[in-house]
């Protein structure tokens, strides 16, 4: 699998196995597991997935040494603030039934964002976690938030596809040296993105599927994808971009599919509000 370079010299496998939506207590095991097999080793969950237990407990089954496989976490809004943030990793460490969490992010930027960052940063020193990122920032957020942070974050995890390409964003993180992770690479299955006629044509041209050309172009943007899938072959495929290469005019003509627009906005205090009273435990 290749990996890119994070600002903090730890590297990151390009493509990543996203279990967001999958269900906790068997789903999540199975999906693990079965990407695992399939070669994926960097798994993306979140407390809020609620599935980390399941994650831990496929990643000890699988038999593949620890070190050898890329887990990402997330904190969740209701354990930000210093002393939550510091028993929210506990928790993560816990279910995920490890010494150390590869990268941690916080999920959401509201609340008491910089005193949970002190958390995550103090969490670095004593080697729980290796590096510590951001999601869902805009430049907005980026703005009230990056002279309290002491360690710089090492990604920015926010909805990146071919029609969501955040160009300002990543302008502002690229000067930062902070690289981008895309959720949703595939517009969540988008049809208008997955059957677009540009996608299907350099599909029919490389001998590959849809996914697999949108995959391949954030790959040579240099942005690391989420991908997720229950379907085996299609898994196996998310990852099987490696061996051809989309040429410039090819990269430009996917570039000018960009509407501009997520279908999320964090900036949205309705987004803001709705996720602020979003309840993960007691
Ligand atoms: P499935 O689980 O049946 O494979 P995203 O990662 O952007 O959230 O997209 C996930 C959605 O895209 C799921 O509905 C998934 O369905 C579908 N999907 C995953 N890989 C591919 C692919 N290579 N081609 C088309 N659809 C895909």
């Amino acid at each position: 699998m290749e990996k890119f370079k994070l600002n903090n010299a730890q590297t990151i496998p390009a493509v990543g196995f996203g279990v967001f939506l999958i269900p906790n207590n068997g789903p999540t095991y199975e999906a693990t597991l079965a990407a695992l097999k399939a070669g994926y080793r960097h798994i993306d969950t979140a407390a809020a997935y609620m599935n980390e237990t399941d994650v831990g407990k496929a990643i000890k089954d699988s038999g593949i040494d620890r070190n050898e496989i890329f887990i990402t976490s997330k904190l969740w809004l209701q354990d930000y603030g210093y002393e939550n943030a510091k028993k929210g990793i506990a928790n993560s460490l816990k279910a995920l039934d490890t010494d150390y969490i590869d990268l941690y992010l916080l999920h959401q930027p509201y609340g008491d964002y910089l005193g949970a960052w002190k958390a995550l940063e103090e969490a670095v020193a004593e080697g729980k976690i290796k590096s510590i990122g951001i999601s869902n920032v805009t430049v907005n957020s980026w703005n009230k938030f990056k002279d309290g942070m002491t360690i710089m974050p090492v990604v920015n995890q926010v909805e990146f596809n071919p029609f969501t390409q955040q160009k300002e964003l990543r302008k502002v993180m690229a000067e930062n040296d902070i690289r981008l992770e895309a959720w949703y690479p595939l517009g969540h299955g988008n049809k208008d993105l997955l059957e677009n006629e540009i996608i299907v044509s350099l599909a029919r041209k490389y001998n590959k599927n849809a996914g697999q050309i949108i995959l391949r172009w954030i790959y040579q943007e240099g942005v690391i994808s989420l991908p997720k899938s229950t379907n085996l072959e299609r898994m196996r495929g998310n990852i099987d971009i490696f061996d051809f290469e989309l040429t410039d005019e090819e990269m430009k003509a996917i570039e000018a599919l960009d509407t501009g627009k997520p279908t999320h906005d964090p900036d949205n205090q309705i987004n803001e509000k709705r996720l602020m009273e979003m309840k993960i435990h007691n």
